[in-house]
């Protein structure tokens, strides 16, 4: 066996050992249950070798969905003590028990790969989903996207928990009355690569007010401690109204739905500049309540390709923030203060996000770029393993260890960079 396919077994075995019965834990023990854009990665991770069980992934995902259409960002199909915040921290009383916020919604941009690979087997099952997809979607407008572009009400509804991005916002959460609680995430993983104790309180605090509250998303959304729009999410959801557009005329779906989510998808574009940073010149995160911007451009910024939504004066800068690193798009702009190169996403390089990054440089025509992302990410996932993210200076395996997102990405796409292939 060549070294690309003993990978690639242990890439499949990752998965097959992550997998619970319908749907994929991102690792054990440091996340034993579903995470809504963990599942929609291991969907297209399993298209590659098992097209049935990709297809399941997602019908398991949306299995989960609100009333309101909202997908939450974790699914706690069966109890596991060694997680914290536990389904009794969040009350969302819903059955499964899940968290009350969302995550970035991929799920359009990876079903519509997942068609591709077998159009005629998928047809019947994306059929079924198109709808509850369109609905999750329409939350994101009605619940997220009432300032112009998309915001999230959580730092972990982001996926990027503790990004530079959100620093202005977490600096106004006032986490005095959280109480006490034991984290479970620094007895499986190196304290110094997660967040730290005081962002902690506040994820906490801003998860109570949603409680409290009993998840009125008015509320969450006019009143919570936490409001800032997302240029990653931002850019995901343009590209994801327009692949959920494109797989409904695939699919026959009604001519007007897919005119309203490309109307949703337009919207959101025009709305751009109040996310344009006009001095760092990217597109940055931003404090809702304040007005305030983040301090740094961070791989948010990156993702622009993906929604073509580019604009060329932002490239050379971008470009000069990836030449500070050796492997793979840093988390936060390495030359700004609050970079720190293991500490989850305020540095680190995560293969997902490579992955996007790399999916908008690849149908923008970048292929050089692209080349050279997938070779960087090829290198660190094969002398360093399936972690979950690493130092982009150095690139040390950080975080949890066999993870199943990282193996997905190895599989639909990194794995063609260690032997300098194209997509
Ligand atoms: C962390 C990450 C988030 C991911 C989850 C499970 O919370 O920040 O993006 O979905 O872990 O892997």
């Amino acid at each position: 066996m060549d070294r690309i396919e003993a990978l690639d077994a242990r890439a499949r075995e990752i998965m097959r050992g992550n997998d619970m019965g319908g749907y994929t834990i991102p690792t054990k023990g440091l996340y034993p249950f579903q995470w809504n854009w963990d599942s929609a990665f291991a969907a297209w991770g399993f298209s590659t070798f098992d097209l049935d069980r990709a297809w399941t992934e997602l019908e398991t995902l949306f299995s989960a969905q609100w009333p309101d259409g909202m997908v939450p960002h974790i699914i706690f199909h069966r109890p596991d003590p060694g997680y914290f915040p536990g389904p009794e921290v969040w009350g969302t009383r819903t059955d499964p028990p899940t968290s009350g916020i969302s995550q970035p919604p991929v799920a359009a941009i990876l079903a519509r790969r997942i068609l591709a690979a077998d159009p005629v087997a998928g047809r019947a099952r994306m059929k079924a989903l198109w709808p509850k997809m369109l609905a999750w979607h329409r939350w994101w407008r009605r619940c997220r996207c009432g300032h112009g572009v998309a915001a999230v009400a959580h730092p972990w509804e982001s996926g990027r928990d503790n990004c530079t991005d959100w620093d202005p916002g977490m600096a106004r959460v006032d986490a005095s009355g959280v109480g006490e609680y034991t984290r479970r995430d620094t007895g499986h993983v190196d304290a110094s690569m997660r967040p730290g104790k005081l962002d902690y309180d506040r994820f906490l605090a801003i998860l109570q007010f949603g409680r409290d509250c009993g998840w009125d998303q008015q509320t969450i959304v006019e009143r919570g401690p936490f409001l800032m729009a997302d240029p990653a999410i931002t850019f995901i959801l343009i590209r994801a109204h327009r692949d959920l557009a494109a797989l409904g005329q695939e699919l026959g779906a009604d001519p007007g739905e897919i005119a309203t989510l490309e109307g949703w998808a337009a919207d959101l574009v025009a709305a751009l500049p109040m996310i344009w940073h006009k001095k760092l010149g990217a597109h940055v995160a931003r404090d809702l309540r304040s007005g305030e911007f983040a301090p740094a451009i961070s791989s948010g910024a990156f993702l622009a390709w993906l929604a073509n939504c580019a604009r060329d004066e932002a490239e050379a800068r971008l470009i000069a923030i990836w030449d500070r690193v050796r492997f793979g798009i840093p988390s936060s702009d390495p030359a700004a203060p609050g970079f720190e190169s293991r500490r989850y996403w305020r540095g680190p390089t995560w293969p997902v996000v490579n992955a996007l990054i790399a999916i908008g440089m690849r149908d923008s025509g970048r292929d050089a770029l692209e080349a050279r992302l997938r070779r960087e990410t090829a290198e660190l996932i094969a002398n360093g393993g399936f972690w979950e993210y690493f130092d982009p200076l150095d690139g040390t395996p950080c975080g949890g260890d066999a993870f199943t997102w990282t193996a997905a990405i190895w599989l639909t796409w990194a794995r063609g960079g260690l032997n300098g292939e194209g997509a």
